[in-house]
């Protein structure tokens, strides 16, 4: 079964809706890790809407499982990645007026930035995944430039309209992760996983992670989020029993 990582922005976006300090992501962090989450992951945006360079300080030191920071490949942010050293990054495409990342990378008409950006980050220890729409061009893009991981989008399939449409991109990413896994990337999913979709995606052989937030944080508001967390980590469960 993939492991669950959880993704604590959302909890940041409730601290910056009043800009005091509660609540903490890192406490938060701390939570999901003894609720069994196996990865804690953030997203520092460049505009600083959730996630703050104090928060990703303070989870390098305290997450003991695997911290994951999502990033755009900018400048500013891959200096602070460099510096800080999480266990890895997640590379994202970032718009500044999307509420959330829209899409997969372009890895191809982004070849040569990533390349470099990858070489540094292996020169620094840190594994590199590129995220990305289950599409066998992106994923044979991905292996060229030297990531280790790809990070197959769930969203359309999350966001489906119908059953049939739901289907359709279910497969895609079942195939995805299949070709990505046989060309030797190792293989993570995520974006809008919920309480209804996980079970499905978490069957499927190859992924080795879940990245869920927002679902599980929005949960944390009616059960807490140890809670949360192992309802989720149920659904994660019940994979093995399909
Ligand atoms: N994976 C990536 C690359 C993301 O950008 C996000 C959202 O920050 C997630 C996973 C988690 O998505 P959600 O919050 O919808 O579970």
């Amino acid at each position: 079964m993939p492991q669950l990582a959880i993704n604590v922005d959302h909890i940041s976006t409730i601290r910056q809706a009043r800009g005091g300090a509660e609540p903490d992501p890192v406490h938060a962090a701390g939570i999901c890790e003894l609720a069994g989450a196996k990865g804690i992951v953030v997203h520092l945006r460049e505009d600083r809407r959730h996630i703050q360079d104090r928060d990703v300080r303070l989870l390098r030191q305290t997450v003991k499982t695997r911290l994951n920071l999502e990033m755009a490949n900018v400048k500013e942010i891959v200096a602070i990645a460099l510096d800080l050293k999480p266990d890895m990054i997640t590379l994202v495409p970032e718009k500044r007026k999307e509420l959330t990342t829209e899409g997969g990378l372009d890895v191809i008409s982004n070849e040569k930035k990533l390349r470099k950006t990858i070489s540094k980050m292996s020169s620094a220890g840190i594994s590199v995944s590129l995220f990305i729409d289950p599409d066998a061009e992106q994923i044979q893009a991905s292996l060229e430039v030297g990531a280790t991981y790809v990070e197959l989008h769930t969203g359309r399939y999350c966001d489906a309209e119908n059953e049939k449409e739901r289907d359709q991109e279910f497969h895609l990413i079942e195939q995805a992760a299949e070709l990505a896994f046989e060309k030797g990337l190792r293989v993570n999913a995520g974006h809008g996983l919920d309480y209804r979709t996980t079970t499905r995606i978490a069957a499927i052989p190859f992924i080795e992670e879940l990245s869920i937030g927002h679902a599980v944080i929005a949960r944390a508001a009616f059960v807490g989020l140890d809670q949360a967390v192992r309802e989720m980590q149920d659904c994660i469960d019940r994979a093995g029993r399909i």
